[in-house]
């Protein structure tokens, strides 16, 4: 049943290039040039009317639109909040008509999420599911939705469904900013084009596992981690975090890189790795600055960088390098050796990777 894997996080790490495929899969054709989304054909014109929206989700998914934010106001040029679930739900929130809620569920089951879309439906706002399972309680409360095809995921971390959810929301951008006009036919092109090319460069990076796994057993013992990136990559540093707390049980924290000089520099020192998202973006020159803040002050520098970065690798103790990709689908590369980074640590302190401590699959209590 893991198809010869010793665990189902490490085979579901391994599905991604066929799971994200199986999700852009019948949507996408790059070279027709077009995109078909019918979970929300009947809701286009309203998506790309809306005067915010408000994507709602816990964890991981929550990860997810914090880069999908990133993606819609980019491509669409309409304003986006992300909230999580339970603080959204409690604060008796000011939606109504006009505004669109994105609720973003692996297992469409978690009970913020679900108790924070009854009430802003109530209220009359159009709510959009991305889900993972097939008929569960957030995508049949949803008017329209987009399902991710991560296939089930038994880990209780989560790995396919976020890159799944990345390509989804990705794709859902995409169509509202074709409908709205907010984007060029150039641009469109491009990033279908690179979404196409998706799966195979998350084959390339799962070949990085040798790697990693060294990297992995450098650290291991270390008592805290900090991740870092920027814009697309942010919150990418944030799964990263989590990944490595749920499976290693090690303290660590992800920040937006120029967070950093507000207030956890100060806990940089000798024994801090620091896993910092570097890949070739509009942001760069700015990560490339936070690293030698880093080295200032003795920090180990763990740099995931794109293939042929010739500036950070003589700074940094240990490099990964990734394929190169537009930076709104780069995240969905980028996480690959920071899931696999958790996974390993976490299988050489002896844990259970599959189920850890304290955790369950679906949260259905709020
Ligand atoms: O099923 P959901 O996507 O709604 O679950 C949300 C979170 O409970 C989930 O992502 C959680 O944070 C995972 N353990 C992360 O690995």
């Amino acid at each position: 049943e893991k198809g010869g894997y010793a665990h189902f996080m490490l085979k579901e790490i391994f599905e991604q290039p066929q799971t994200i495929f199986d999700s852009l899969r019948g949507r996408l054709d790059a070279k027709k040039g077009t995109l078909t989304m019918g979970g929300i054909r009947e809701y286009a014109e309203t998506l790309s009317n809306a005067k915010r929206i408000i994507i709602v989700a816990c964890g991981t998914s929550w990860h997810a639109g914090l880069v999908a934010e990133y993606m819609i106001e980019e491509l669409c040029r309409i304003p986006v909040e992300v909230e999580y679930a339970s603080e959204f739900r409690y604060r008796n929130p000011v939606v109504g008509p006009g505004d669109v809620i994105i609720a973003i569920s692996q297992s469409g089951e978690t009970a913020d999420t679900l108790v924070a879309i009854e009430a802003a439906k109530e209220k009359g706002a159009i709510i959009l599911g991305v889900c993972n399972v097939v008929g569960s309680s957030i995508a049949r409360l949803s008017h329209a939705g987009a399902y991710t095809h991560a296939g089930p995921e038994i880990g209780v971390a989560s790995t396919k469904a976020f890159t799944a959810q990345l390509a989804v929301l990705c794709l859902v951008g995409l169509k509202i900013a074709a409908e709205k006009g907010s984007i060029t036919t150039q641009r469109f092109q491009h990033l279908l084009d690179e979404l196409d090319q998706v799966p195979e460069k998350v084959a390339t990076a799962l070949k990085l596992d040798d790697q990693v796994q060294k990297v992995a057993a450098k650290y291991k013992d270390a008592r805290d981690f900090l991740y870092l990136g920027r814009g697309y990559n942010f919150p990418v540093a944030l799964e990263g975090a989590l990944k490595l707390k749920e499976i290693s049980y090690i303290h660590a924290e992800g920040y937006p890189a120029a967070e950093m000089k507000h207030g956890p520099i100060a806990l940089v020192d000798e024994n801090l790795p620091v896993v910092i998202v570097a890949t070739k973006d509009s942001y760069y020159e700015k990560v490339v600055s936070n690293i030698q803040e880093i080295k200032a002050r003795k920090g180990k520098v763990i740099a995931v960088v794109t293939e042929g970065d010739q500036t950070i690798p003589p700074m940094a103790d240990d490099v990964i390098f990734v394929p190169s990709a537009d930076e709104l689908v780069a995240p969905i590369i980028s996480v690959i050796p920071l899931q696999l980074l958790a996974y390993h640590i976490g299988v050489m302190k002896g844990f259970d990777v599959d189920k850890p401590r304290n955790l369950a699959k679906s949260v259905t209590v709020e």
